[in-house]
């Protein structure tokens, strides 16, 4: 009896399954068009505005992206950028002499002062060492005049330029940005940085570049107002490390990486304490949870009617 009353089931399951589709959109469409006309003009109307806009405002988007006229920087492997890699110190200390060499003539770095060194890349006494090669304009003194002193640990890195129209004035009208937080600035980090470095080449057959820019693949728009800054052999590490354009140029970037990111090695460390963490305690609360929902999850519910 009861396998009967299902393949009398199945049956009439399947004939409504077979008619189910046909039924339905005979229906919608049936719908539509019991509509009162003014309805069906506004319905129309709406669905044509709202498809016209979002193509409109696609093509708006596709016009102002130009993301096919520049070069994107691809992914180097740099030794800080697993998940539980701290920066390379080391390097980190040839970038900054890199930047004290070379980028400091043009880019302030308005964010850090010589303290932040000590204890990252040089020690204490190295680092007032450094300061007191500059020159620093302090003041004003009893007589209301301007002095200058040797640079001192709570000193801010020196500007090349007094103010940005100056800056401006020595290089063609162009400003050189703040370097403190460049890399988290620019789309690509460090790998565009890098690339901007190392990328300058020749333009190519029918393009040319203004006087005064150079022609540079990574840059929005190609012509960069900045000179290439680096080449091998533009200065002698400390360390003797050997001073190639790339070397050169991943030094600096770890550096900037550093500037931009002071909490760096110590946010990775915590990180791997706090997945430390988790892995005892998420199971510890996954214990618990079932243990105090055992007694609701496994209870049985029964309805005994009456007698
Ligand atoms: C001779 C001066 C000069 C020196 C030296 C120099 N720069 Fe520049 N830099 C500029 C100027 C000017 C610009 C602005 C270019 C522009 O907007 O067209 C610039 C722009 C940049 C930019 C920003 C590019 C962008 O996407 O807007 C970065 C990054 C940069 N420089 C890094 C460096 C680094 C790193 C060094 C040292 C290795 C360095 N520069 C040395 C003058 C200089």
């Amino acid at each position: 009896m009861a396998a009967l009353r299902v393949v009398a089931l199945s049956g009439s399951g399947r004939a409504l399954l077979g008619t189910g589709n046909t039924l339905k959109t005979s229906k919608a469409s049936m719908s539509f068009a019991s509509l009162a006309s003014r309805k069906k003009v506004a319905l129309t109307t709406l669905g044509v505005v709202t498809a016209g806009g979002a193509g409109l405002a696609l093509m708006l988007h596709q016009s102002v992206k130009a993301s096919d006229w520049e070069l994107h920087p691809p992914n180097y492997p740099w030794s800080h950028s697993g998940p539980l890699s701290s920066l390379d110190h080391a390097s980190v200390r040839r970038g900054y002499q890199v930047y004290k060499q070379v980028c400091a003539a043009c880019h302030s770095m308005e964010y850090l002062a010589f303290r932040n060194l000590v204890g990252v890349s040089h020690t204490e006494e190295e680092v007032k060492a450094l300061a007191e090669e500059f020159e620093i304009v302090d003041g004003p003194d009893e007589n209301g005049e301007m002095f200058t002193r040797p640079g001192k640990l709570s000193d801010y890195f020196p500007k090349p330029y007094p103010n940005p129209e100056a800056a401006r004035a020595a290089n063609n009208g162009a400003l050189p940005p703040d370097l403190s937080s460049i890399v988290n600035a620019r789309h690509g980090g460090e790998d565009y940085v890098f690339s901007l470095l190392t990328g300058y080449c020749d333009p190519p057959a029918g393009v040319s570049v203004r006087e005064g820019l150079y022609y540079n693949p990574y840059f929005p728009g190609q012509a960069i107002g900045m000179a290439p800054p680096i080449y091998n052999e533009v200065l002698e590490f400390d360390d003797g490390t050997p001073a190639t354009m790339s070397q050169v140029a991943k030094d600096v970037c770890t550096f900037l990486r550093w500037a931009a990111e002071p909490e760096h090695d110590q946010r990775k460390r915590m990180g791997l304490k706090f997945l430390m963490g988790s892995a005892i305690f998420i199971p510890l609360v996954y214990y618990i949870k079932r243990h105090k929902w055992s007694v609701l999850k496994s209870r049985k519910i029964a309805y005994r009617p009456p007698k």
